[in-house]
């Protein structure tokens, strides 16, 4: 008999946004004629950038003739591509990365989403609350959590953040071996200063445990005073796996393309307390469940980097940033505390004592505006809604206009 993973059971019905696709799509089905404006899933909308569409074109007319033609490339990403990263991203920061530690993929997603299956089954694991639902929902699936019961899994070491903490967590009061951080942070918006982050590069060291850090967002940063990579604080190679993607930063969700930082000094234990090599083990696994990303899209990444590259999508990420200081603006005048924002495309914003997902239809169905229910990332959501800047001017300040007719 052929049985499944009761894990999966324990798991929410759907994925959170696409049950808000589903809500939404029944929304417009009762109501043809509404123009709904999606701010809820941090989707982009802006075209590729002329330099990363000329890339594209590039590594596409290669694959159009037999002596420039690629076949299965390097599971691990071309060098051209990781070689630009190490310089652009960590080098260039002084972060000590090298190309070899880079491995490209198809987007932080999958890799926040798989990389839990290097660690033991009884592992501690502390999570964010709110979180991105994905790192969640991948450890219930791998069995690491009991059932779900008043909006948490038992099992799992749940760092509350809230206002009082300025949604950011504390150092846990026991010990745990796996950590997720994300700052710029999704879905707060809320940013880690260097000295916040160097807490727990000491608390994973002394802890003996592994710090995941999600950096999708890392492009959104205009205060020089944050940290753009986490290994811009001394020790964080030997506790530290960094997630990076070109999503939000160069419009690839469509795309796809992203890339995961496993330092070589990054040390994990067998039950003997014995050291492995986490760099050996991920790239064991990369090369086993992965067959590299298209040649075409990495050229297109390889041209992010690129002079013209790099004014485009700064030009494109300050446009989203605009659209988010538009949004704070509004909110603030409607008299609701927010957070986020400023570094970042996401809008935390506290609904009082309203309920998430009642704020949430209440935006659809009085403004026809798609937000993201807080509930949707945790129980400290429960009273908060996040909106994504990642749309078109003309579309946020329409939706901004509506916002305060249905909220005044
Ligand atoms: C979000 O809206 O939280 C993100 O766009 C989802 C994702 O990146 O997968």
């Amino acid at each position: 008999m052929i049985r499944a993973n009761e894990n999966y059971s324990k798991l929410k019905s759907s994925y959170l946004f696409a049950d808000i696709a589903k809500r939404v799509n029944e929304h417009q089905k009762k109501n043809p004629e509404a123009i709904i404006i999606r701010m809820g899933i941090g989707d982009v909308t802006m075209a590729l950038a002329p330099a990363v569409i000329k890339g594209f074109h590039e590594g596409v007319d290669e694959m159009a003739g037999d002596a420039t033609f690629r076949g299965y490339g390097p599971e691990q990403g071309y060098a051209f591509l990781r070689e630009k990263i190490a310089k652009n991203d960590f080098q260039d920061q002084g972060a000590d990365i090298s190309a070899d530690e880079i491995f490209i993929s198809d987007g932080a997603k999958c890799d926040t989403g798989n990389f839990q299956e290097l660690f033991a089954q009884d592992i501690k694991v502390a999570l964010p609350d709110p979180v991105y639902p994905a790192y969640l929902d991948t450890n219930v699936m791998a069995g690491r959590t009991g059932r779900y019961e008043d909006g948490r899994y038992s099992g799992i070491f749940y760092m509350d953040c809230l206002k009082e903490n300025q949604f950011f967590p504390e150092l846990p009061d026991e010990k745990v071996d796996l950590i997720y951080l994300c700052s710029p942070n999704n879905p707060t918006g809320s940013t880690m200063t260097k000295n916040e982050l160097a807490l727990w590069v000491s608390y994973a060291r002394e802890n003996r445990a592994l710090i995941l850090f999600d950096a999708a967002y890392e492009s959104f940063i205009r205060d020089n005073e944050l940290p753009r990579t986490i290994y811009e604080i001394e020790g964080a190679k030997e506790v530290a796996v960094e997630f990076r993607s070109f999503s939000k930063t160069a419009g690839f969700t469509g795309t796809r393309c992203g890339f995961t930082v496993v330092p070589k000094e990054c040390m994990i234990f067998n039950t003997k307390g014995e050291k492995i090599s986490l760099h050996a083990l991920w790239n064991r696994r990369h090369s086993t469940k992965f067959n590299g990303v298209s040649y075409p899209v990495q050229k297109a990444a390889e041209a992010v980097y690129s002079k013209e590259g790099k004014v485009q999508i700064r030009q494109q990420i300050d446009y989203y940033l605009n659209n988010a200081d538009i949004i704070s603006k509004t909110i603030a005048s409607l008299g609701f505390d927010y957070v986020g924002g400023k570094n970042s495309p996401y809008i935390w914003i506290d609904g009082a004592d309203r309920d998430s997902w009642d704020f949430f239809d209440l935006l659809l169905t009085k403004a026809g505006v798609v937000c993201t229910p807080g509930a949707g990332f945790g129980r400290c959501g429960q009273n908060y809604i996040r909106i994504s800047a990642f749309n078109s001017l003309e579309n946020v300040t329409l939706a901004m206009e509506r916002l305060k007719k249905a909220l005044t």
